[in-house]
């Protein structure tokens, strides 16, 4: 789905030809409070807009919104005050974002607004609007509120040439992450192995990537058995896709995998049937890895990028592998499965090892991969495990961009609880603490030591299943799409 059309603008706000004009509220001690660029606004309610926003019940909380009547006050004739909550000194980014995102969902139906966030954070608010009003429409045969149509962003000066950089790259950064949701969204009937790989390659060849992607037979050939493995079970046969982005010197090499699990019914070890069909969002790493690398393109980094992305429905069938199977992985290492719904560690093995051929500076791997993952940290906080120095690294960023990724152990003592009876490795523990750790384990054995390696485990941040909050709306989130780009720029100017 498209975003919002955002434009700069350096007129007055109060002038503005719109349907709404968005402010921002914080909490303050004696209720809300508007945040610095609403002046004018205030000034046009004869500064009688913070009373009239406590009266409807305001308080500047986050994810609150408050829409008033002007009454002629401004030319807008609607005001979307949006909270922020507390505010320290500084408003974050992300509390910017949400703020801009909330307000963005309340103007759905809406075709043109004005926002004076951008005068605290462009790239924020930019960021925060055009996500907050994604809706995924495809299959809505009836029509439904349009989302907001346009969002003009008020700044200093529109002709600043550094706010019109920082509004085309939040632009193409919230293209891919609606790119990512679109992708996620998408069901399994339509999104499947091969559909899927078509959907990346076009999306990769009109932004210049090199592309390359295994049928079957090819992986039969190269011996990709984990892939073919959990694949084995569905008539729509597996794949596995590359995109490469290969820009002139550049400063280091990264490669990205990402699970890419058409739909996960468990296989042969079946999951039970309440909230199966959200399994659905078992390729959300997939499309984070496939639309990331598309946007190094597009954003020119001067990074080479390798996505490496293994695409299998996990089906049970009578061509379906099996508890007791001993799956010979790419690079030869052998993987006795105990438990066919631990099938996402399988593809990333085999992707794991054929990306590590690359000799990437930086791997990076993401995955709807635990259960655990949920339990440990909940549906908001990734999990981010790996070598020490880069998971950190990683986490960091994840942090500023506000994904929030949380940084967790690899304990070694745990190998020996995925020792197998007679292949070099299981594919599950005989118990299950520790689960999120224990995959990211078994991903580490197909991992070269010398390699920068950092695994994330997006189970519960890559879908919301609950409502909708900040910029964030039901179903595919596009986590961890905004870590990955920060973290490419990053390696793009540091190395
Ligand atoms: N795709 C699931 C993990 C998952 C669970 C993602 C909930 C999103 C929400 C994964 O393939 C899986 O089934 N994992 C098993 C592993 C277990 C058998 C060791 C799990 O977490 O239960
Ligand atoms: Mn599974
Ligand atoms: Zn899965």
């Amino acid at each position: 789905m498209s975003i919002p059309t955002l434009r700069l603008t350096d007129a007055a706000v109060t002038a503005a030809t719109v349907d709404a004009l968005v402010v921002g509220t914080m909490s303050g001690d004696e209720g809300p409070q508007l945040l610095p660029g609403g002046e004018e606004v205030d000034a046009a309610f004869d500064g009688a807009l913070t009373g009239l926003l406590a009266l409807l019940g305001a308080r500047g909380k986050a994810d609150e919104v408050i829409k008033i009547p002007t009454g002629g006050a401004i030319s807008a004739p609607l005001l979307v005050a949006t909270g922020l909550g507390t505010v320290d000194d500084q408003p974050t980014s992300e509390q910017v974002r949400r703020a801009a995102g909330a307000a963005s969902r309340a103007l759905s139906g809406t075709s043109r607004a004005i926002t004076t966030l951008s005068r605290i954070d462009l790239a924020a608010a930019a960021e925060g609007t055009a996500l907050g009003s994604y809706a995924f429409t495809a299959y809505r045969s009836r029509n439904g509120d349009e989302p907001l149509g346009q969002m003009d962003l008020s700044v200093p000066s529109a002709g600043d040439a550094e706010a019109r950089r920082d509004l085309s790259r939040a632009i193409a950064i919230a293209e891919s992450v609606t790119a990512a949701r679109d992708l996620v969204n998408t069901p399994p009937n339509d999104l499947y192995p091969a559909s899927f790989a078509d959907r990346a390659v076009t999306m990769a060849q009109a932004a210049g990537l090199r592309t390359e992607v295994l049928d079957e037979v090819a992986l039969r050939g190269e011996g990709y058995g984990g892939i073919l493995g959990v694949g084995g079970g569905s008539s729509r046969p597996p794949r596995l896709v590359r995109l490469h982005h290969a820009p002139p010197a550049p400063r280091a090499k990264v490669a990205l995998v990402g699970k890419g699990v058409t739909f996960d019914t468990g296989g042969i070890s079946i999951k039970p049937a309440a909230k199966m069909e959200e399994m659905t969002m078992d390729m959300a790493g997939a499309a984070a890895v496939v639309v990331t690398a598309v946007l190094a393109a597009r954003l020119g980094l001067p990074v080479e990028v390798i996505a490496t992305v293994p695409m299998a429905e996990n089906l049970p069938s009578a061509t379906a592998y099996r508890p007791g199977d001993v799956l010979t992985m790419y690079g030869g290492t052998t993987v006795e499965v105990l438990n066919t719904d631990a099938e996402g560690r399988l593809i990333l093995a085999d992707a794991l090892v054929r990306a590590a051929q690359d000799a990437p500076d930086y791997l990076i791997d993401t995955a709807t991969l635990t259960g655990a993952q949920v339990i440990a940290l909940g549906s908001r906080t990734p999990g981010v495990m790996g070598t020490p120095e880069f998971r950190d690294r990683v986490t960091a960023i994840s942090q500023e961009v506000g994904e929030n990724g949380w940084a967790m152990p690899l304990p070694e003592h745990l190998r020996s609880d995925l020792d197998s009876k007679l292949a070099d490795i299981a594919n599950v523990a005989s118990h299950r603490w520790g689960g999120m750790l224990a995959a990211g384990v078994f991903l580490s054995e197909f991992v070269p030591d010398d390699i920068a390696w950092a695994h994330l485990d997006i189970a519960g941040p890559a879908y919301n299943t609950g409502s909708p909050w900040g910029y964030t709306g039901k179903g595919g989130t596009g986590v961890p799409v905004r870590t990955l780009a920060a973290v490419l720029t990053d390696i793009a100017t540091r190395g």
